[in-house]
């Protein structure tokens, strides 16, 4: 190539998505591409899309439809929309009716042809739309161009069998497909000898991690062996789902001492009659039974969870119960959801569809018992020592240095520069109500 071509890439949607673009980029770079942040003047423009909620799609067409004059003025420009979004049932014909100047459009299962498609267009094919009805075998050896250098995400499974009602993931990422062990540690042990202190272990239900496999293994058998990887300082992971997550996991949550003590544990709702409608397969009782065994087992943990907002034929008591649950656990923090509707989800077609008004009233009255509780959990934090690894200076406030906590707290403090990268012990010396302000010790 005589030329180094530019790639923007914009990435909407969850860390499933932002890992698909590391992808991209990893596959790119190497070949001679350069990433930027400048997206008039880029040679391709790609945007990794997600479908979870309805605005997603408006925003995806205003974000195509503003490229139509940069097209025109420069041919040469390639035009990519991939992810999620892409694998929902006649999107991708609906994206290359309304804007056919895009030129490459893939799903979820195939993003590792994207360098191969690209070539193509380069020499002028037109078009090319490759989405997969039906997930393929894992593609392992991807290089990943990761945005950190000192925490970085690892996919253990994609995919999700639990089809909640209200939900498009499974549509869109397909059936539970696990990593092998082998192949996870070799990743992770990779990135630790590039100086990576943390990782997230990604899947939407980890604690179902493993059962497709052969021989089977647990979940709870891979924390162990991640937990022995030499000079790794942390391990986190995301998303349990309450159905599935065992006491032995726990446990070895609470044993493992590079495991973080921190448990993101979405409940949706309060109700046992809205839990049971969105297929979650567990009701009040049993979360709250879990809740007190996590919180008997592993010292100080940090909980968090979503929340909908809004289900069909949520009634004012179902809605009570979801604020008494929150008020009863104190999550440390709580992703809060308007419910959207999801065509081809069950949800989508439920009567009693309860109306905006009504749905952001209660969003209103759920978001100031979130923000309440976290503050008391966060005002619960000061006089203590607290173990964080710093990750850079703060956004905010560039003279102070930022970083979690074991259990997911940020905290904010003034600290030695030399300690990015490394683990330190911060006194906390005040709360706001997203984080914490300390001084290192
Ligand atoms: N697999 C994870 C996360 C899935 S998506 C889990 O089971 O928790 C992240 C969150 O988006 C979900 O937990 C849910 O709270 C929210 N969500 C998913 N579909 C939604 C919809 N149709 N409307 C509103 N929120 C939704
Ligand atoms: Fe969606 Fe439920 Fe699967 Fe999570 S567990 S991705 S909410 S279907
Ligand atoms: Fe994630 Fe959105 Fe896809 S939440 S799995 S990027 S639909």
């Amino acid at each position: 190539m005589n030329e180094i071509l530019n790639y923007y890439i914009e990435t909407w949607g969850c860390q499933m998505n932002e890992e698909d673009s590391e992808k991209v980029s990893g596959m790119l770079i190497p070949v001679g591409y350069k990433r930027t942040t400048d997206k008039e003047n880029a040679d391709i423009i790609i945007f990794n899309t997600c479908c979870v909620r309805e605005n997603a799609e408006q925003k995806v067409d205003g974000n195509i439809g503003a490229l139509k004059t940069m097209k025109k003025e420069n041919p040469k420009l390639v035009i990519a929309v991939i992810g999620c979004m892409m694998q929902q049932d006649g999107m991708a014909k609906h994206i290359i009716k309304k804007f056919p100047f895009v030129d490459i459009i893939i799903g979820t299962y195939n993003a590792y042809k994207f360098p191969e498609y690209l070539k193509r267009i380069q020499n002028g094919e037109s078009s090319i739309i490759d989405i997969w009805d039906k997930e393929g075998n894992i593609i392992e050896g991807i290089p990943i161009d990761r945005e950190n250098n000192i925490k970085g995400f690892v996919t253990i499974m994609y995919g999700c069998n639990n089809f909640c009602t209200y939900c498009i993931v499974p549509y869109v990422r397909g059936r539970e497909r696990s990593r092998k062990p082998k192949d996870i540690i070799k990743e992770i042990t990779s990135m630790v000898d590039k100086g990576y202190k943390e990782i997230t272990l990604l899947g939407q239900n980890v604690n179902s991690y493993g059962k497709d496999l052969n021989p089977k293994i647990g979940f709870s058998e891979l924390l162990m062996r991640i937990n022995n990887i030499e000079n790794l300082e942390r391990i986190r992971f995301l998303t349990s789902h309450p159905k599935d997550l065992s006491n032995e996991v726990i446990e070895v949550i609470a044993q493992g001492d590079k495991i973080c003590e921190q448990v993101h544990l979405p409940v949706q709702s309060g109700s046992s009659n809205l839990l049971n409608k969105m297929n979650r397969h567990y009701d009040r009782e049993k979360y709250l039974e879990l809740v007190k065994n996590i919180r008997n087992t592993i010292h100080n943990v940090g909980l968090t969870t979503d929340i909908i907002v809004g289900f069909p034929g949520e009634t004012e008591e179902d809605f009570a119960e979801t604020l008494s649950l929150m008020e009863e656990v104190k999550f440390n923090q709580a992703f809060t959801y308007l419910y959207s509707k999801r065509k081809g989800t069950p949800a989508y077609d439920m009567l009693e569809q309860v109306p905006d008004d009504v749905k952001h009233e209660r969003f209103n009255r759920l978001v100031e018992v979130v923000n309440r509780n976290c503050a008391i959990r966060n005002k619960e934090c000061i006089g203590k020592i607290v173990e964080v690894l710093v990750e850079g200076h703060s956004k905010n406030d560039k003279s102070k240095l930022t970083g979690r906590t074991r259990n997911g707290k940020v905290v904010n403090f003034e600290g030695n520069n030399k300690a990015v990268g490394t683990l330190v012990s911060v006194l906390i010396t005040d709360a706001h109500s997203f984080s914490l302000i300390g001084e290192e010790i």
